[in-house]
């Protein structure tokens, strides 16, 4: 048993989809959300720049005790995993191993669909993991306008709708059965996707898989939290504490009520 809390991090609220989901899942565990929200977004930017602000993030987390890192980022998990891993000897878990784990278990034809930002695209870490476990065709679109939709709260209507139609097209002649929402966003629009990307198209959101591979992490090393301690939720931001209040209830579906800011260059 461990009562330390579990690190979440992101590039900005984006990531509160995977710690609700955790939340939910482990309604016992403390829980410390960083959200980056001085370099958002994350999916246009170099991996040498994700890898120095992931190392940094980390860091923080671990001087605040954390027992276990979740970057709840699918362009972190994809351009920093391995290195943080490498560094750091707290157990770290990244979106896009669950995610994958998901997708092939829900797909029967074995040709899986992805979306995300340009960095998750381009690393091709979701291609890599789907074809560790299982032989897949698999098929990758980036869509570089969803996440400023969903910022904007533009998730369903007119807008919402040509934007999805546009960018998954291309997937559409595929015959994909399984789609990966692999951003952090992307849940968000989980109506739009649905409706236009047609039925018998499984959707999977990599913050549920996620949160069931933190609990079997917290259960093979024995460290669960025994619900002794008082339960805290807290939330920390490199910028603009305000708007991630804000913004952020939207994708907790809780209200935030204290966010704390964290100058970058301190930690
Ligand atoms: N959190 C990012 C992801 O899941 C999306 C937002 C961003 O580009 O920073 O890839």
């Amino acid at each position: 048993m461990n009562n330390n809390p579990i690190g979440i991090f992101d590039s900005g609220f984006g990531g509160l989809t995977v710690m609700s989901a955790i939340n939910k899942a482990l309604p016992l565990e403390n829980l410390i959300y960083f959200g980056d929200t001085a370099h958002v977004p994350y999916g246009t930017k170099s991996k040498k720049a994700i890898i120095k602000f992931s190392k940094r993030i980390s860091s923080f987390l671990i001087k605040n005790k954390v027992k276990m890192i979740v970057i709840a980022c699918n362009t972190a998990s994809a351009f920093a995993l391995s290195v943080l891993q490498k560094t750091f000897k707290v157990s770290i878990i990244g979106v896009i191993e669950p995610g994958s784990k998901a997708a092939v278990s829900m797909s029967k034809n074995k040709k899986i669909g992805i979306i995300g930002t340009d960095g998750t695209i381009s690393s091709k870490s979701y291609p890599k993991e789907i074809n560790k476990i299982s032989k897949s065709d698999v098929y990758q679109q980036s869509c570089a306008l969803f996440v400023p939709l969903v910022e904007e709260g533009w998730v369903e209507g007119e807008i919402a709708d040509s934007v999805v139609k546009k960018y998954i097209k291309p997937l559409l002649s595929k015959n994909i059965d399984t789609l990966i929402l692999g951003c952090t966003h992307y849940p968000l629009l989980r109506k739009t996707l649905e409706k236009n990307i047609g039925n018998g198209v499984v959707l999977i959101d990599s913050a549920k898989a996620t949160a069931q591979e933190v609990k079997n992490v917290l259960i093979q090393k024995s460290l669960l939290s025994s619900g002794k301690s008082k339960k805290f939720l807290k939330f920390y931001v490199s910028d603009n504490p305000e708007k991630f209040q804000m913004i952020g209830s939207r994708f907790f579906s809780k209200r935030i009520s204290v966010v704390k800011k964290v100058e970058m260059e301190q930690i």
